[in-house]
């Protein structure tokens, strides 16, 4: 049951930008495929990230082992011929554009410049210069090396066999595998396969979940709504198989409760009809007249009980219907009913809107609020409110300019059979069911029934429809 909250709730201070920014998912579904994409990301760059270092260090062992090889090409070259002919010989070398090369006396000055090269490449060119073959007398018998931290130039200076030097400087290339191109494709390639992986998976993994939300909605609108399929992995089979299991005893137990209201109420009317035949030849005149006015009032309550009972039963089917036509029908039949007031009949809203409802069981609820807004109120107004863009529920308000119905009264009302004190007269004799009735329809169909007053005065009730 569900009053109308009439007091504002305290002004909450006003959230500060960056908790609006909502990084983190609200479906389960994104969750998943956030944490699983993320830990996706980072394994891949860690993985290709070891895999591209290890790659470059082979690179840099190829060149090592390349520009060692033509250090000593060079040197070979040289040294084979006579002193004297060596600068001749240098000029007709054909060099790499990377390399240039001198003879010098000394090399003192120029090392004194340059640092000392990294122990691992200097320790790789002699490796290499050992095993290249050269006549164990022609071998160098010295060898420096030095780097130009600015330039990045690799200084290698080889003593000859008659003292001088031969200096070589050379760019040492380096390798930077994670520049290429073919590594950024292998990696946009990866991630985005094992993305479209993860997200279908994922997407999979949850449905059953959706499925079960589903279910468990259609089956607070229609406790005769078909039962889940039970099969998939065995957690979700389970699951299902609960479900179901649930609502099968919620079925029984809606059946034998709208049962028992029939019966009883089936039950009562043979001795009613029997009181009622007594009565007749009661003597004093008043108390016979009182008698029958109680019988009546004793089997207008149990034709009531038995249409409750009707109304709780779920059998009628759930189909489309115009619902701004259902409410003017609504309407025409009140100002029927009482054409004093005729006039003072109104709706309000779109011309039409279809819903899916159980149309008698919906109408009846429909008729009960609009039968009280003309009883108490002496007018009906009913504004159909459509739902938000995003979909939501739908409001059918009942506005009357009576006295209102008392906050305080608001929860009781909505319970069988009970009525304000004000209401007891024949007149307006109802049995207090109509609320209740109306309650239990709008509820079945997922929504409900919310008592309140118009600020300007008069009962306003409304009744929530989820589309
Ligand atoms: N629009 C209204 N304005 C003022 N009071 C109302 C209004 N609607 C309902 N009430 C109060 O709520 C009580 C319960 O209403 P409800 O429709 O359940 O029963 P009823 O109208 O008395 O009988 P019936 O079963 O015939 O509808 C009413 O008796 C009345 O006192
Ligand atoms: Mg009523």
């Amino acid at each position: 049951m569900t009053a109308e909250n009439t007091s504002a709730p305290p002004a909450r201070p006003p959230c500060p930008w960056y908790r609006r920014i909502r990084l983190w998912p609200r479906s389960l579904a994104a969750r998943t495929a956030f944490v699983l994409l993320t830990g996706l990301v980072v394994v891949q760059t860690l993985g290709l990230g070891i895999h591209t270092l290890d790659r470059n260090d082979l690179v840099r062992l190829a060149a090592v082992r390349v520009f060692s090889f033509r250090v000593m090409s060079i040197y070979r070259d040289l040294a084979e011929v006579q002193p004297p002919q060596r600068a001749q010989r240098l000029r007709k070398i054909e060099l790499p554009p990377t390399f240039s090369v001198t003879l010098m006396d000394e090399t003192d000055d120029l090392f004194s410049n340059l640092l000392p090269t990294p122990p691992p490449i200097r320790h790789s060119i002699l490796l290499n210069m050992d095993s290249f073959p050269l006549p164990p007398e022609l071998r160098p018998q010295h060898v420096h090396f030095g780097v130009n931290p600015e330039t990045r130039h690799e200084y290698t200076a080889l003593q000859m066999p008659d003292g001088r030097w031969l200096v070589i400087s050379s760019l040492l290339p380096s390798p930077d595998s994670i520049r290429g191109t073919e590594f950024l494709i292998a990696f946009i390639v990866m991630t985005v396969l094992a993305a479209a992986m993860t997200l279908w998976a994922v997407r999979r993994l949850t449905a059953p979940v959706r499925t079960l939300a589903a279910a468990a909605e259609a089956l607070g609108r229609d406790v005769n709504a078909p039962p889940l399929p039970e099969g998939g992995p065995s957690e979700i089979a389970a699951a299902a198989r609960a479900f179901n299991t649930m609502a099968g005893r919620i079925r029984r137990f809606v059946q034998d409760r709208t049962l028992l209201l029939t019966a009883i109420g089936h039950d009562l009317r043979t001795p009613i009809t029997r009181m009622r035949l007594r009565a007749e030849f009661m003597e004093d005149d008043e108390q016979r007249a009182k008698m029958l006015q109680d019988l009546d009032e004793m089997e207008a309550m149990v034709s009531a009980t038995i249409a409750f009972g009707r109304i709780a039963s779920p059998n009628e089917p759930v189909s489309p219907i115009d619902l701004a036509e259902l409410l003017r029908t609504v309407l025409d039949e009140a100002g029927d009913a009482a054409p004093e007031i005729a006039d003072r009949l109104r709706y309000e809203g779109p011309d039409h809107w279809t819903v899916r409802v159980r149309p008698q069981a919906f109408k009846r609820a429909l008729t009960n609020l609009v039968s009280n807004a003309v009883k108490y109120g002496n007018c009906a107004q009913i504004r159909l409110l459509q739902p938000g863009r995003q979909g939501g529920t739908l409001r059918i308000e009942v506005n009357d300019e009576g006295p209102g119905i008392p906050a305080e009264h608001m929860t009781r009302l909505l319970q069988p059979f009970q009525r304000l004190e004000n209401s007891r007269n024949r007149e307006t004799g109802g049995v207090g069911l109509g609320l209740a009735i109306a309650r239990d329809i709008a509820r079945a169909h997922g929504g409900d029934l919310i008592l309140g007053n118009r600020p300007e005065g008069g009962a306003r009730v409304t009744l929530t429809l989820p589309v």
